[in-house]
């Protein structure tokens, strides 16, 4: 069987975790196009034993404390564990779904083994995005955009990209959209982990309420489809139906829409440039009585400002960034600091950084720098 017409064989990393659950959903439902390859958790061990029960991976790493002890699968741990399976010659795929920035070293492995990286971890890109684009380009690996606005526009790109002058990237402008300053002030955990139109694990619902989301995901825009951050727009959109356009030079405006379910950019990451049938439908337009849009308030979340920002000035600060942000929606929620504490930690310690080189080891070590920093900011607001 040639490999055009033998199931690709697939390595999930965060198979636990929400985008994780929904890939298994897309594999479930493609049996014959599909199979399961190899697994990660971090330490959710029972949940990835259920997994390996019903889809028999011959690989699965552990990059957390648990321990897996099983005997009909291999049994890898930690960084070297992904590297090695994304650069596995048995593997086509490897979706990476994992949080936090660990997901750059699987994407750099498996680039540099010319694998398809379906990316949906965004720090990746946020903190390491120009090592990523050099090794793009000198490999034969390809990076697919998992992330909805980014799955978008990687499609629009497809039929516009010599006419294309702006991304627009939506956001539903997640729980606290309304609120004033006074009012964020005072929210709990669970207002923030409301979001009105997505299913996400808590870290990027968090990030979403913030719009700090919104800000990884411009600059994740800015390396995947090399826009400069002045031709990357942002508008507000709650019902999540659009969720990219270009404007293109002649004055059109083209979107994409479909209804907000992640299995759909999973489905076409994993298929491209094949499309197959969905269980998701596309939206009914009769039911759409009205889609809205709105400008986003730079002064009441100014965490997306701040990416724009650290975008520009590069030198690390997107990694800075990235880091802190990590470290203080952790300490959220965990309850140890209030919401409104994770924009002061992010700005206090971005302001107390200096920059630093574009290379893999600098900007390992401005992240670790980071979160060193944020946990004494942590630790000094609690
Ligand atoms: N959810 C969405 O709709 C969505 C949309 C676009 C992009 N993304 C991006 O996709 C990534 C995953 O998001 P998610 O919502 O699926 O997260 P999630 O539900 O929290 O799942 C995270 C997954 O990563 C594993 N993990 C946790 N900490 C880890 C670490 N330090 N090192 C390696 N693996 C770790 C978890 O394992 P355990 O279960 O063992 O803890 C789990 O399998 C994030 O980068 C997010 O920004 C998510």
């Amino acid at each position: 069987m040639n490999s055009a017409t033998r199931r690709k064989r697939i390595a999930l990393f965060g198979a636990t975790g929400s985008i994780g659950k929904s890939t298994l959903d897309v594999i479930r439902r493609f049996p014959d196009r599909f199979e399961l390859f190899a697994v990660s958790c971090h330490s959710n061990i029972g949940a990835l034993e259920d997994i390996i029960d019903e889809f028999g991976p011959k690989y699965a790493i552990v990059t957390g404390e648990g321990n897996l002890k099983r005997t009909d699968l291999k049994v890898l741990r930690g960084r070297e564990g992904l590297e090695e399976v994304a650069a596995h010659h048995e593997a086509d795929i490897v979706l990476i779904a994992t949080l936090g920035t660990i997901g750059i070293f699987p994407t750099l492995a498996g680039l540099r083994a010319g694998k398809r990286i379906a990316l949906a971890n965004k720090e990746t890109l946020v903190a390491f995005g120009s090592v990523v684009v050099k090794e793009l380009e000198n490999s034969r690996g390809e990076l697919i955009p998992v992330d909805s606005e980014h799955s978008a526009l990687f499609q629009l790109l497809l039929g516009w990209k010599d006419d294309a002058e702006t991304l627009i990237l939506t956001a539903s402008g997640g729980p606290l959209r309304k609120l004033s300053r006074e009012e964020m002030e005072r929210v709990q955990l669970a207002d923030v982990l409301r979001h009105p139109t997505w299913n996400m694990g808590k870290k990027i619902t968090v990030d979403s309420a913030t719009l700090m989301n919104k800000g990884l995901e411009v600059v994740e825009a800015h390396w995947l489809f090399r826009f400069p951050p002045e031709k990357i727009e942002v508008v507000i959109h709650p019902q999540s139906i659009i969720h990219g356009l270009l404007r293109l030079r002649d004055g059109a405006l083209v979107a994409h829409m479909s209804t907000p379910d992640m299995k759909v950019p999973i489905q076409y990451a994993l298929t491209y440039p094949e499309r197959l049938p969905s269980e998701v439908r596309s939206p009914d337009l009769p039911d759409l009585s009205s889609l809205t849009f709105e400008s986003p308030d730079f002064d009441r979340f100014p965490l997306l400002k701040l990416a724009y920002e650290a975008l520009k000035k590069g030198r690390g600060f997107p990694a800075v960034m990235n880091a802190t942000n990590d470290i203080a929606v952790k300490a959220f929620l965990d309850g140890r600091i209030g919401f409104l504490d994770i924009e002061n930690t992010v700005f206090t310690v971005v302001n107390e950084f200096e920059g630093t080189e574009e290379d893999l080891g600098a900007l390992i070590e401005a992240d670790l720098w980071a979160r060193r920093k944020a946990r004494e900011v942590v630790d000094s607001l609690v």
